[in-house]
């Protein structure tokens, strides 16, 4: 198996060392900066040998060495900076991330491609069009790192352990992400249940709000530990066929009475990318939101069509 990502930077490098760890076959690391993805390359080759890993890892700034990637993941391009919405990066990551897409379907035309770069959602949808790829092989990355986030605050809410507890967030990976108690549980039981409504609503916007509260902390860039961690995770369920359902930004042809958009919702993942679209019951106030996200997507689509990116 071969992956390759674009974009040596915090979220690019940590995610190389979580792929080292699962003994994939072959990493590509690739980045405009000079010496960057080389220089990672070769530190994260001295992990293998300590911690025993067979992955071999290659840095590069020339994309031809991404020929022949299963997957290639995008975490090319800004971050945002305290202060600023992910929406504020579009223009400026929308053409980092045109001239990436156009670069893997030239060099890497049968990939399965993961976009991780902020806005992702509409970026996603950038890079679908672009390459004209099958939707099925074009996913965003953020979703997930949202719903670790919410599972992770309930855990510590309640000291009950994260692996009993599942929760859903859909919508864009934005401020206008759906935290959804309604679909959230703990071994099956309703998250209602377990705390009150009061404490749902702050942990709700307490997992919309983590990412900004993380880049208040540091001052310059933005999380890379979960989103590192997330994005292996949806890595590891495409490469290793493991048909598991994680919230991803795909696009969408009808599903939740949507069109033409890349929004997230829970997918069944597979050796194929997407292999389903799980289409959730939302009540009447949910869809309203969800379709308010959907709103603000079509809007970023709206900004690319004016400048001539789309
Ligand atoms: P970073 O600044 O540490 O790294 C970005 C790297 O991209 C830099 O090394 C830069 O040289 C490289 N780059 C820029 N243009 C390039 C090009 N055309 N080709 C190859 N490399 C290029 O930023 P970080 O923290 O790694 O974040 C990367 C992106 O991921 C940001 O847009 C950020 O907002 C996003 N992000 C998304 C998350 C999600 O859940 N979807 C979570 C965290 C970050």
């Amino acid at each position: 198996m071969k992956v390759s990502i674009i974009g040596a930077g915090n979220v690019g490098g940590l995610l190389a060392l979580r792929l080292l760890e699962f003994n994939l076959g072959e990493i590509v690391l690739i980045d405009i900066a000079e010496g960057l993805a080389k220089g990672k390359a070769l530190d994260l080759e001295d992990c293998s040998a300590v911690y025993k890993y067979n992955s071999r890892i290659k840095g590069s700034q020339n994309f031809e060495e991404i020929a022949n990637s299963n997957i290639v993941i995008i975490t090319a391009g800004f971050a945002r900076k305290p202060g600023m919405l992910r929406e504020e990066l579009l223009k400026k990551n929308a053409l980092i991330v045109k001239d990436i897409a156009l670069k893997i379907k030239e060099f890497s035309p049968q990939a399965i491609v993961l976009v991780v770069t902020n806005p992702v959602d509409i970026l996603t949808y950038l890079v679908l069009k672009i390459t004209k790829f099958s939707p099925k092989k074009v996913l965003g990355v953020g979703l997930n790192l949202d719903t670790a986030r919410f599972i992770n605050l309930i855990s510590k809410e309640l000291n009950i352990s994260c692996s009993e507890i599942e929760a859903m967030v859909i919508g864009a990976h934005s401020e206008t992400m759906l935290v959804l108690e309604r679909f959230s549980f703990i071994k099956g039981i309703p998250l209602s249940q377990f705390l009150d409504q009061d404490t749902i609503k702050r942990l709700k916007e307490e997992t919309i709000n983590r990412g900004a509260k993380i880049v208040s902390f540091y001052g310059s860039g933005s999380a890379y530990f979960a989103p590192a961690s997330a994005t292996a995770e949806v890595v590891k369920a495409i490469l290793k066929d493991e048909r598991k359902s994680l919230c991803v930004s795909s696009y969408l042809e009808g599903e939740y009475g949507l069109k033409d958009i890349c929004i997230g919702a829970p997918c069944i993942l597979g050796k194929n990318g997407r292999e389903k679209i799980i289409e959730l019951e939302l009540n009447p106030s949910e869809l309203a939101l969800f379709l308010k996200s959907a709103d603000s997507l079509n809007q970023q689509k709206e900004i690319l069509k004016k400048d001539g990116l789309l």
